[in-house]
């Protein structure tokens, strides 16, 4: 099929680049000229596993085109991806700015009937507004369908995860256009839940606020038991095995970060609040990952002694591992608290430097070596669930500790072996 994707980001561009490696003629499409320059190069501007090999195959074999006009690429194509930004607003609502631009500035080229497929996360009418947004623009109604097909994949293990979803959601009052785009995922998976576009939209929302619900539920169980002596690991265990309630987002830590759960949260706060429903859950969710940081800061404090003329060492920048993506980090705001407070920190991330530094106070201090960003350190910190932070040498973390103190932020390492090697270790919970 040939399609268009609006929006070459971390969705964006791996929905082009896979869709082309499954046989499709795919224009990727992006305002951002250097990006676009990038991917012409056939070198992704984001990390993410896999993607560049991809990348490179399919533009080789020419079913992959970048451009920065979308104006030249829609008129060609059958189907329209729009995977712009939806960012949260000072409201907490999403920001459609992106994706309205995007609509009225391809609108004019239409001259065939096109689909335009939603994979942006959207509030719940976004379709319908975008239909509206069409027609204002002069395109006849039988130029164009509306779908929406919310995405799913992680950050880290986008490619890997578009490839063997687990289930894909076309959502249209288009009957014809439901069938075009599950085509399109036909060799991907036969779980295609087919529905009205409403409750597609719905779906992704929903999906990412249980999530983030499980998320909070997990570390108010570790703050417990922490009180009562309890140990949130193996709690968390015994929880998962029951298969109604399932392992998997079941470890507690800092808290949820990263470019949708925080921001999808809010919305669908904002979206219940315009429905006149006060989602009272999901507002203690929202609250309760926020003071999980300030509980971990205040571990560190009580571990170390304070944290004024303390130094640490921190492993681990990004929201999550396997990604460069630093947006709504936990360490965005542990790392500028321990400074304020007047400690001095050094951060060691394998990937997300470069996008740190643009967010982080100067006053942050940055190390290539893991390992040497622990010399003379009071306690070294892990924000981040790095798989090469767990194979490591503890005696030499010990050695260039000042302090054998290890705050840990993602229960990443088991207590009795910390402890055993003669680290005092504090861990989220357990
Ligand atoms: N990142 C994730 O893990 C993830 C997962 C599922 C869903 N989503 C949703 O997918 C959407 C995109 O997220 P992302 O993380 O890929 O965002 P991103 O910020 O990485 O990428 C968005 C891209 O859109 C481009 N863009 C903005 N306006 C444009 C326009 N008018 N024309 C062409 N390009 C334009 C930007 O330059 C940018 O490259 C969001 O709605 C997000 O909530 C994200």
């Amino acid at each position: 099929m040939k399609i268009t994707v609006i929006g070459t980001g971390y969705v964006g561009l791996v929905t082009a680049t896979c869709f082309a490696e499954l046989g499709n003629s795919v224009y990727g499409v992006d305002v951002d000229q250097a990006k676009i320059e990038k991917l012409k190069s056939g070198e992704s501007p984001i990390y993410e596993p896999g993607l560049n090999d991809l990348l490179k195959k399919n533009l080789k074999e020419g079913r992959l085109v970048f451009t920065i006009n979308a104006k030249e690429a829609v008129p060609k194509t059958d189907i329209v991806y729009l995977a712009v930004g939806t960012p949260q607003d000072e409201d907490g609502s999403a920001d459609l700015q992106y994706l309205v631009a995007a609509v009225k500035y391809f609108a004019p080229a239409i001259d065939h009937r096109i689909v335009i497929v939603n994979k942006s996360t959207v509030p719940v009418g976004t379709g319908n507004y975008v239909k509206r947004i069409m027609l204002e623009a002069g395109v006849k109604e039988e130029l164009f369908a509306v779908v929406s097909n919310p995405e799913f994949l992680r950050e880290g293990s986008a490619v890997a995860d578009f490839m063997n979803t687990e289930r894909v959601v076309i959502g249209s009052d288009d009957n014809s256009a439901i069938e075009l785009i599950s085509k399109l995922y036909e060799p991907l998976t036969h779980n295609i839940i087919k529905t009205d576009i409403l409750s597609s939209e719905m779906i992704k929302y929903a999906s990412n606020a249980f999530l983030a619900t499980k998320i909070s539920f997990i570390n108010e169980i570790a703050n417990l038991c922490d009180k009562v002596g309890a140990n949130v690991r193996e709690v968390a265990y015994g929880m998962g095995l029951d298969s109604r309630i399932g392992e998997k987002f079941l470890n507690a830590g800092i808290g949820y970060g990263g470019s949708c759960f925080p921001k999808d949260t809010l919305a669908l706060i904002d979206i219940a609040k315009k429905a006149e429903y006060d989602f009272k859950i999901l507002k203690e969710v929202v609250n309760v990952n926020k003071l999980q940081r300030k509980i971990y800061c205040d571990k560190i404090a009580f571990a170390a002694g304070g944290l004024k003329g303390k130094k640490f060492a921190v492993w681990g920048l990004a929201f999550k591992d396997n990604t460069d993506d630093m947006r709504e980090a936990p360490s965005l705001d542990i790392v500028p608290f321990l400074i304020k407070e007047g400690a001095e920190v050094k951060c060691y991330d394998p990937i997300a430097e470069e996008n740190a530094r643009r967010l982080l106070p100067e006053k942050t201090l940055y190390c290539s070596d893991m390992y040497a960003c622990l010399d003379g350190a009071d306690a070294l910190l892990i924000l981040t669930d790095w798989k090469e932070f767990k194979q490591v040498n503890f005696e030499e973390i010990k050695k260039r500790l000042k302090t054998p103190l290890i705050v840990d932020g993602r229960n990443f390492y088991k207590r009795k072996e910390m402890e055993e090697t003669g680290f005092r270790y504090i861990g989220m919970g357990i």
